[in-house]
């Protein structure tokens, strides 16, 4: 009954293997970036405990950690021209492995960053300073991709994550922005929209330094 629709396709013993074949590798490398992704998070989790005790505040306020997902992957790989398979992953896409580290001081971004990038085992791969050099649009974050090993039961592998750190302020702007970005019936009010974002942005970087200043001076 099911012979001409997909799921008679899947339910053919022959396709599932075929299925499988293809799905094994790639959720094996997605379980790779996850051990990748584990291992950047403690080191970082690592570097506020032991930054805390030397400053009696935490240097980041709050972590978020997410792997790519299938679809955005394969679009990813489509919009740049390259054919969608598990080689092509781990060469073009770098931001499988996604980290977000949120700080309350914009000196604290490039104190951990600092700190992180200059662990043995961590080689650093890229660096973008969208906060020293803001986007048009006003985005402002520090940007790694970072190269780490992890150690598998018979490999040591080499895999890339991505870290983006930027201050509570930016990471507020940055979701609005996004939101904005993907709406699609936004129609005549997107330039206005876009530039109230823009000045929102140089507003917030201002205040991000003057809250520093502040504590700089409560610490004196
Ligand atoms: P992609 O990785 O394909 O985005 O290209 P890229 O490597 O040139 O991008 P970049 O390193 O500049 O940015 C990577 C990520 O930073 C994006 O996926 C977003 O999460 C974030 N990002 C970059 N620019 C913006 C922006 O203008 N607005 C917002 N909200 N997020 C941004
Ligand atoms: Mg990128």
């Amino acid at each position: 009954m099911y012979e001409n629709n997909v799921l008679g396709e899947l339910m053919n013993p022959e396709s599932a293997d075929l299925i499988f074949e293809q799905v094994r590798p790639f959720m094996k490398l997605m379980t790779q970036y996850n051990c990748a992704m584990l291992e950047i998070k403690t080191k970082l989790e690592v570097l506020n405990m032991d930054l805390s005790m030397e400053s009696d505040r935490n240097p980041f306020e709050s972590i978020q950690c997410r792997i790519k997902k299938p679809v955005s992957i394969a679009e990813k790989l489509k919009r740049r021209g390259y054919a969608i398979n598990v080689g092509n992953i781990e060469k073009y896409i770098h931001d499988v492995a996604g980290i977000r580290v949120i700080c309350s001081f914009p000196d604290d971004i490039y104190k951990i960053a600092d700190r992180l990038c200059s662990q043995d085992d961590v080689i650093l791969v890229e660096r973008k300073d969208y906060i020293a050099n803001p986007k048009p649009n006003g985005y402002r974050s520090l940007h790694l991709i970072l190269d780490i090993p992890i150690f598998l039961a018979d490999e040591t592998k080499h895999m890339l994550v991505e870290v983006q750190f930027r201050t509570i302020a930016m990471d507020f702007w940055a979701s609005l922005e996004h939101k904005v970005k993907y709406k699609k019936d936004i129609g005549g009010k997107a330039e206005r929209i876009s530039a109230e974002l823009k000045e929102c942005a140089d507003q917030i970087s201002q205040m991000d330094m003057r809250m520093q200043q502040i504590r700089e001076e409560i610490e004196k």
